[in-house]
């Protein structure tokens, strides 16, 4: 199955992805996790990626696009994936589903996170990640809000959409996440 994870900074898509990931032994693709790791290793990506980050702004899609169709090149997802911050942009999400379409894959269920913005700011200064300060935080919820949230009806057009509620603790959200994967496998088979 390929899954993609959707939902507001600090909704629990990395713990969860994963949980997940582990569960169905398939690899799992932080899209935030891999600019980090080229941040930390000074790549020229790194750099041109850092400025957008620190500030809560979303990276360009075109350069978000060449590291995942690049990651899907690899293989490793040849027999699925979790994606966990890719896409958080319409032309993001058109750009996956031609690259899926010409290796016959496409995304099979989207998971959509959701939780109190009360509680995304707790748990993200709780964090306390680079990008986890006051500013940052208020500046990813807003992009989340006008750039990533039109994604949920992009996939619930497409009857891909599984909303789950993000509130509870880890294994409360983790158990409603593997009733929702339930659910689609059921519906998958013939
Ligand atoms: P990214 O790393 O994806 O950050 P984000 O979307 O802002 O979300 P987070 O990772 O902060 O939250 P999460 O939902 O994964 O929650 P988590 O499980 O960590 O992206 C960072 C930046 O990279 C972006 O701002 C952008 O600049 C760039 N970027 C990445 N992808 C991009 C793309 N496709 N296009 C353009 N730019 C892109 O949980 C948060 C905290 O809460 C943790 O401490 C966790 O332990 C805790 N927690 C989790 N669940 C619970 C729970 N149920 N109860 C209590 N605490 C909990
Ligand atoms: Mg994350």
């Amino acid at each position: 199955m390929l899954i993609v994870f959707l939902g507001p900074p600090g909704a629990g898509k990395g713990t969860q992805a994963e949980r997940l990931a582990a569960e169905l032994g398939i690899p799992h693709l932080s899209t935030g996790e891999m600019l980090r790791q080229e941040m930390q290793r000074k790549t020229e990506l790194g750099e041109r990626a850092a400025a957008y980050i620190h500030s809560g702004h979303l990276v360009p899609d075109d350069l978000m696009v060449d590291m995942v169709t690049q990651w899907l090149a690899g293989g490793m997802a040849r027999n699925g994936a979790i994606l966990d911050g890719f896409p958080r942009t319409v032309p993001q999400a058109e750009s996956l589903e031609e690259a899926l379409r010409e290796r016959g894959q496409q995304v099979d269920c989207v998971i959509r996170l959701t939780a109190d913005r009360d509680e995304l700011r707790r748990r993200l200064l709780q964090r306390g990640r680079l990008d986890d300060n006051r500013e940052a935080i208020e500046k990813r919820l807003e992009v989340y809000a006008r750039q990533t949230r039109p994604l949920i009806d992009f996939y619930h057009d497409r009857g891909l959409l599984e909303q789950v509620d993000g509130m509870g603790t880890p294994e409360e959200v983790f158990e409603r996440i593997q009733a929702a994967i339930r659910r689609r496998q059921a519906m998958q088979r013939p």
